[in-house]
């Protein structure tokens, strides 16, 4: 018997957990490999939330988060620690997710180490490097060294092949994200209380249309997040909508929407949700307003319409579809198309049509094929 293949999945942030929980639990119950497991936990206390509810034990945590971290500092500090990590572990791959420092330190420590490196999330692409900053970037570094690129989508694939990727090596596997969502949705089937806590806040809204708000994108602070803030506070004078909004722990989100929103009757800024509640925050929601890229996928696929507060999104694929709208950070334009939806009954069924482009919830299976054949 050949020796089973040893893997090293390297993440550090939430959306990289969450990402990354259906292939560790896949490689984990699969002889063929041996699965270890280091978080840099660039991302403390929203990373230990996706770790618990998944069940994933690291082997190595570098706890590397400090308060309010520079991208140069941050970055120094993933490539001395994971680098050290892959000498200790000597792994046949190195898997990384998505477009986060972590990601593409972890990228590059095993470049150094000439260690393959497996790209889950391959081929995003906006075309402009500060939207997102500093994403876009990371994901084109990843991509100029990962062996394996696992395309969620076909015009992610394609992304990859016109920057001369070899196409032996780019696959469209899904987003792993749907394989998330679907694991979550069938605990919190089998157990109601996992999502319980939003009792209260929809006890207080009783009647009133919920909108979902996230925010976090660091090419968004300043202007962009005051404009954000502005257009939630609009909205949130509406007498038949309120606004539950988990605040991202990053300080420069947390003082803009505390000052701008925090008081008043309508909006509800709460601590980041755990995964199951915020499975359930996308279920009560009337419509999404987020920058997020992992919103962008999870709402289409519940039929949630999604206004993505950004200039250029990577994610054409629920636009084209319609149900997500590229919106940017004008508080205006915001609170303009937010309004269309919640007045035009025809403008939101539009929209609001469960579609699903990012994947069919077996991306995991998929990319652990992928590795075992690779
Ligand atoms: C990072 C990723 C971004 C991803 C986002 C997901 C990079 C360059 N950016 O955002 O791609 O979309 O995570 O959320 O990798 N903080 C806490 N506790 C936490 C998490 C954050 O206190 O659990 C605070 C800390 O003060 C930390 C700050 O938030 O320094 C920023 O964290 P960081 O990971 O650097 O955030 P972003 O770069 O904005
Ligand atoms: N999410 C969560 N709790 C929250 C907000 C978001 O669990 O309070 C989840 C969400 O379901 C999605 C992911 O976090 O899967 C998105 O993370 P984030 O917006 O921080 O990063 P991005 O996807 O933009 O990189």
């Amino acid at each position: 018997m050949t020796a089973p293949q040893r893997i090293l999945t390297v993440f550090g942030t939430r959306p990289e957990a969450i990402k990354l929980f259906p292939l560790i639990h896949v490689l984990e119950a699969d002889a063929r490999f041996d699965s270890r497991v280091c978080v840099s936990a660039q991302h403390r206390g929203m990373l230990d939330q996706v770790l618990e509810i998944s069940g994933v034990v690291p082997h190595h945590d570098l706890d590397l988060m400090t308060p309010d971290q520079t991208l140069d500092a941050l970055t120094a500090r993933l490539l001395t620690g994971l680098g050290a990590v892959m000498d200790e572990e000597r792994p046949d791959w190195v898997v990384v997710q998505g477009d986060t420092a972590t990601a593409m330190a972890g990228a590059m420590a095993a470049y150094y180490r000439k260690i393959r490196v497996a790209h889950v999330e391959a081929g995003l692409r906006s075309g402009n490097i500060y939207h997102p900053w500093p994403e876009e970037v990371n994901r084109k570094v990843i991509g100029a060294i990962a062996a394996l690129h696992c395309a969620p989508t076909e015009t992610a694939a394609e992304a990859l092949r016109r920057e001369n990727v070899a196409p032996s090596t780019v696959h469209v596997t899904g987003n792993t994200v749907i394989d998330a969502l679907h694991w979550i949705t069938g605990r919190i089937a089998r157990e109601p209380n996992l999502a319980g806590g939003l009792a209260n806040l929809e006890a207080r809204f009783a009647g009133k249309r919920i909108i979902g708000v996230t925010s976090h994108r660091r090419e968004n602070f300043g202007g962009g997040m005051e404009a954000i803030a502005q257009a939630v506070r609009t909205l949130a004078a509406r007498p038949d909508a309120a606004v539950i909004f988990p605040v991202h722990l990053n300080p420069n989100v947390r003082q803009v929407m505390n000052e701008a929103l925090g008081g008043l009757e309508n909006v509800a800024l709460i601590e980041p949700l755990d995964y199951p509640h915020f499975a359930r925050l996308l279920d009560m929601s009337t419509l999404m307003l987020t920058d997020s890229g992992g919103v962008q996928e999870e709402a289409p696929a519940l039929g949630k319409p999604v206004l993505v507060m950004r200039e250029t999104t990577e994610r054409p694929e629920g636009v084209i579809a319609g149900t997500a709208r590229l919106v940017g950070t004008d508080a205006e334009r915001i609170v303009a198309e937010a309004t269309r939806l919640l007045d035009d009954p025809d403008a939101y069924s539009a929209m609001a049509r469960a579609h699903n482009p990012f994947g069919d919830g077996r991306s995991a299976g998929r990319i652990a094929e992928l590795l075992a054949a690779a």
